[in-house]
């Protein structure tokens, strides 16, 4: 049975662009609940720790220098079915072959500045989850 926790951040590009309240306010409309909540800033260790899984990829290394170049938003979100369905709302990772009215079509301004970052599975949201924050951050 599919879980209902996801993991998401608001990407460097989305909060610099002033649009994290828009974007949490289409969540929040969507049917999530806001579990957790925290504006913070990743250092270079902490982005590659967090991407880890993509060390081999070709795109890595600027990844990680992106995810720590400005304050990000992270939150765990509750809603049935939440990996699969939050997937559905922030649409494709490429915002070009994202569709109308997901949030990346709405906010992403790249491939790489893709404006938010939704897990892809119930044990990568509980990993992504505990990495910002303790049991007794999560509601
Ligand atoms: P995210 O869903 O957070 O997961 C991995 C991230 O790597 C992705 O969003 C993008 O920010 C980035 N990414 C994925 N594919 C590419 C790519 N081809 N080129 C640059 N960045 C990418």
């Amino acid at each position: 049975m599919a879980g209902n926790r996801t993991f998401t951040m608001v990407k460097p590009d989305a909060m610099a662009a002033g649009n994290m309240g828009n974007i949490l306010q289409k969540i929040e409309q969507s049917g999530f609940r806001i579990a957790a909540l925290k504006v913070t800033r990743l250092s270079h260790a902490q982005a590659g720790a967090f991407y880890e899984v993509h060390k081999e990829r070709p795109f890595y290394g600027e990844l990680v220098k992106y995810m720590s170049s400005g304050v990000i938003a992270a939150a765990i979100l509750e809603k049935n079915n939440a990996v699969e369905d939050f997937r559905k709302l922030i649409g494709a990772t490429d915002p070009a072959k994202a569709e109308a009215g997901t949030i990346r079509k709405l906010y992403a301004k790249s491939i790489q500045e893709n404006a938010v970052h939704g897990s892809d599975s119930d044990d990568n949201a509980k990993i992504e989850g505990g990495f910002f924050f303790s049991a007794l951050e999560q509601f």
